[in-house]
């Protein structure tokens, strides 16, 4: 296989930026965003050339200009770690074409029709767990319900059989991974864990797109027939596009319901509050989605030289936009660093914004919703446990690998 990768391209470079973060700060990114935003809502990047946007404006702005600001992250780059994009890095017109096709399994309506499914997913994993009444029980949040419910729906979605999730579920980690250090072979080591990660679900969804028979109402089947009335994917598109529900789908997901809970036991009035009334349970979820923004960056590369709110971007320059520090900009948010489940409107960019605004969003707000509510529904205690947390090491996705609370 070959293994040349250009560690200078863009694609890498805000992976290289995230990885210089200490743990505290990968636990704690937000003290950062606040300093940067005193400075500058676009300030350049002197460590590693390009430009980091935090202001909530400026990055609504670039996500509306996909004419000045490209999701083709890889193209020219001669980068091997993913040599055939999936609609994240697509511009229209093909962005668009492919957009429209997939829209048809994402509509609310599609979803729907998977919360009876996904609640006895829930509750399946929740009757996994004996808790002793009086004493209460210490459970790992993550490897309990946050983890597996995302994968199992996705891969239930998709009509995947039960017995290949476990390498659905390794596939997608690594894919988010980010590297652990700096040092080349660490990256190097990464990289090629991803491009063998990519070529094994190739090989897999090959097969499976293949095959003759797909459950009704599975995506993939979804997918087929709106791909033969309209003939527009080639294989390697649906290919990528089951990597990308993958990739996009799981960790993020995963990570909003651990954020959730995180935000809740940090902050006990929320959760006596929404323990009294569950109505505020999509509510609260939408504030965890913008305080503890499960994806805190995406990036773009700019297609020609423009001013943009006061600085000079020369056309190849790569763009950080920092969803997170946008989330927490003063001039839209009244008391930005305060949680507050009754914050309205909050018009926050964790789904993004414009035409990449997030496919899985309905689904990811549901599947939450669900286990959430089913939660509150069957204890009526959460309390937190001191232990020792890991941050997750991703190139901007916001979570940790295990979180124990206990349950009574
Ligand atoms: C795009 C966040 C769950 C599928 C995005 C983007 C963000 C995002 C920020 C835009 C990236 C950009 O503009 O560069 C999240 C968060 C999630 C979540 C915070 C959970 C809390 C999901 C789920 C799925 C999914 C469950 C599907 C199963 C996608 C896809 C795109 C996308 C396909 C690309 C859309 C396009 O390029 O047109 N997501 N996501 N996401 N997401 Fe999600």
């Amino acid at each position: 296989m070959d293994t040349k990768i250009d560690l200078s391209t863009p694609a890498v470079g805000g992976f290289l930026r995230s990885a210089s973060r200490s743990k505290e700060e990968r636990l704690n990114p937000f003290p950062w965003y606040r300093k940067q935003l005193e400075k500058g809502a676009v300030l350049a990047d002197d460590s590693y050339g390009g430009w980091h946007i935090f202001g909530y404006t400026e990055a609504q702005t670039a996500l509306r200009n996909h004419t000045h600001f490209s999701s083709e992250r890889f193209r020219n780059s001669g980068n091997m770690t993913n040599p055939r994009p999936s609609i994240l890095n697509l511009d229209p017109p093909r962005h668009t074409q492919l957009r429209s096709l997939v829209n048809t399994a994402f509509t609310p309506k599609a979803i729907r029709h998977w919360s009876t499914r996904i609640q006895e997913i829930v509750d399946e994993l929740l009757n996994s767990i004996s808790i002793n009444n009086e004493t209460g029980e210490t459970i790992d949040l993550v490897s309990t319900l946050a983890y597996p419910l995302p994968v199992i729906v996705i891969a239930e979605m998709m009509g995947i059989p039960a017995k290949d999730r476990e390498k659905f579920k390794r596939w997608s980690d690594v894919l988010v991974e980010g590297p652990s250090s700096l040092t080349p072979e660490i990256i190097m080591d990464l990289m090629q864990r991803k491009q063998v990660a990519r070529e094994e679900m190739r090989h897999y969804f090959y097969d499976v797109l293949t095959k003759s028979q797909h459950p009704e109402h599975s995506l993939i089947a979804i997918l087929l027939e709106a791909n033969l009335e309209r003939e527009k994917l080639t294989a390697e598109e649906l290919i990528s596009f089951c990597i990308l529900l993958l990739a996009a789908g799981n960790e993020t997901t995963t990570n909003l319901i651990t954020n959730f809970w995180r935000c809740m036991l940090q902050y006990p009035q929320a959760l006596e509050d929404l323990q009294h009334d569950h109505s505020l349970v999509p509510s609260a979820i939408e504030e965890t989605l913008r305080y503890y923004s499960p994806v805190q960056a995406t990036s773009r590369i700019v297609t020609e030289d423009i001013e943009f709110y006061g600085v000079e971007m020369k056309s190849g320059d790569h763009v950080t936009i920092w969803l997170a520090a946008a989330n927490r900009d003063s001039s839209i948010f009244t008391n930005p660093d305060t949680f507050d489940i009754y914050r309205s409107p909050n018009h926050h960019l964790a789904f993004g914004h414009g035409i990449h605004f997030c496919l899985g969003a309905p689904l990811a707000r549901l599947e939450a919703e669900i286990a959430i509510h089913t939660m509150l529904q069957r204890f009526s205690s959460f309390q937190a446990v001191p232990a020792e947390w890991e941050p997750i090491i991703s190139g901007f996705v916001f979570g940790l690998y295990s979180y124990p609370m206990k349950i009574r």
